[in-house]
């Protein structure tokens, strides 16, 4: 299938490319680089030998995206474009909705009329609030997020759904993400924060690389084993696949599909980064500090729905999460930014 990829620069976009080339798909990317660069596409263009079709345009930009579906006729997009800082999403709520939202309402009627009515949503665990079911399947009733940027993930299933309630042309999966980490075993690509990271797996790899002094602990007087906050880290890379196989599942025309990719198992803070040090011997200095507003004591997934419609399973575990965060931090101490 020919595939536009939009916020393919990015992190996790960066990652499916190479697993949809390996499938044998085509794919043509849209980013405005807001958050990325195009280092990362040229690295992974080194990875899977061939140039990819790039085009520098935000979804906002109805102008943009129609010159590229004309270009290209694409029978499906993978839809990763979004700005995703929790605590940012806090101060410029506006920015998020504007960004997140009308990009895709913009972005959903250049495809219907060019003739694609298949997409796959980036959505997030955030959108089950504090769960009310551990480990949390999709059944599992949507809670109140914390956040703007929790709310245009909720917001945006809620209007996929009516979309494809209204048109059933549509084949729409949303994709619930825990928490990616990881990356490509070449070191080449990988997660590249602005600033100062507000996730565990970067600080913990710019802390052990020497740029921050220590890591701080968010609360340690949580209800879970150690005390810490307990989460589904999943590798980036079985992440992406879990696009591949959702693409399987649109061909076969799945109509509203959705599907939690997790790995099932929980980690708490402390296990991560007791993981991290055995996995590549290096220290991560901690402390422990309050706990951060608007955070929840334990998240994991029940994957077994994506077992057994999507065939798709994690394959990585936590020692290889942290050996291959790790070796893209070694190789890249400043991310794309040497
Ligand atoms: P990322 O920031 O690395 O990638 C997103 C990409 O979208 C960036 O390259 C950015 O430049 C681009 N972008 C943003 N707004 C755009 C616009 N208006 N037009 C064109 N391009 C635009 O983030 P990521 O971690 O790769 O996340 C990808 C998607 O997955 C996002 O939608 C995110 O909300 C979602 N998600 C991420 C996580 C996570 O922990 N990384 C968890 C759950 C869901
Ligand atoms: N944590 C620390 N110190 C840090 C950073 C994080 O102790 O410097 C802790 C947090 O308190 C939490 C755990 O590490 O207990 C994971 O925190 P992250 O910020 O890495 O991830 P979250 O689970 O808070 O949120 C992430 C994404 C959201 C997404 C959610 C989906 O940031 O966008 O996963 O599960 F919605």
């Amino acid at each position: 299938m020919k595939i536009l990829v939009t916020g393919g620069a990015g992190y996790i976009g960066s990652h499916t490319i190479i697993e949809l080339d390996k499938a044998g798909h085509e794919v043509v990317v849209v980013d405005n680089l807001c958050n990325s660069s195009s280092k990362s596409l040229e690295r992974v263009s080194g990875i899977i030998g061939k140039p990819i079709p790039f085009y520098e345009v935000d979804i906002r930009d109805r102008k943009g995206l129609d010159k590229v579906l004309s270009e290209h006729k694409v029978d499906a997009c993978i839809h990763f474009a979004g700005l995703k800082a929790v605590g940012e999403s806090c101060v410029k709520p506006y920015e998020y909705y504007e960004n997140n939202i009308n990009g895709t309402l913009v972005l959903i009627d250049a495809l219907r009329s060019h003739g694609c009515k298949n997409l796959i949503f980036s959505s997030s665990a955030t959108v089950y609030g504090n769960p009310a079911i551990i480990p949390i399947t999709e059944d599992c009733p949507k809670g109140r997020c914390t956040n703007p940027y929790g709310q245009t993930k909720s917001m945006l299933e809620e209007i996929f759904i009516d979309i494809q309630k209204a048109d059933p042309e549509w084949n729409v999966v949303l994709l619930r993400y825990f928490n990616p980490i990881g990356a490509h075993k070449s070191g080449l690509i990988g997660e590249d924060p602005n600033g100062i990271p507000n996730n565990l797996m970067p600080y913990i790899t710019q802390v052990a690389v020497g740029k921050r002094a220590e890591l701080g602990v968010f609360g340690n007087d949580y209800d879970t084993h150690d005390g810490t906050g307990v989460r589904d880290y999943i590798h980036v890379v079985d992440l992406a696949n879990g696009h591949v196989k959702a693409l399987e599942a649109i061909r076969r025309n799945c109509g509203l599909a959705i599907y939690n990719l997790g790995t099932g198992h929980g980690y708490s803070v402390l296990d991560v980064v007791n993981a991290f040090v055995k996995a590549n011997g290096v220290p991560v200095p901690y402390a422990i500090k309050p706990r951060r507003p608007g955070d929840i004591s334990t998240c994991y997934s029940d994957p077994a729905k994506a077992e057994r419609e999507l065939g798709w399973k994690a394959q990585y575990g936590i020692e290889d999460m942290c050996r291959d965060s790790w070796n893209w931090q070694k190789k890249n101490p400043n991310g794309y930014k040497d």
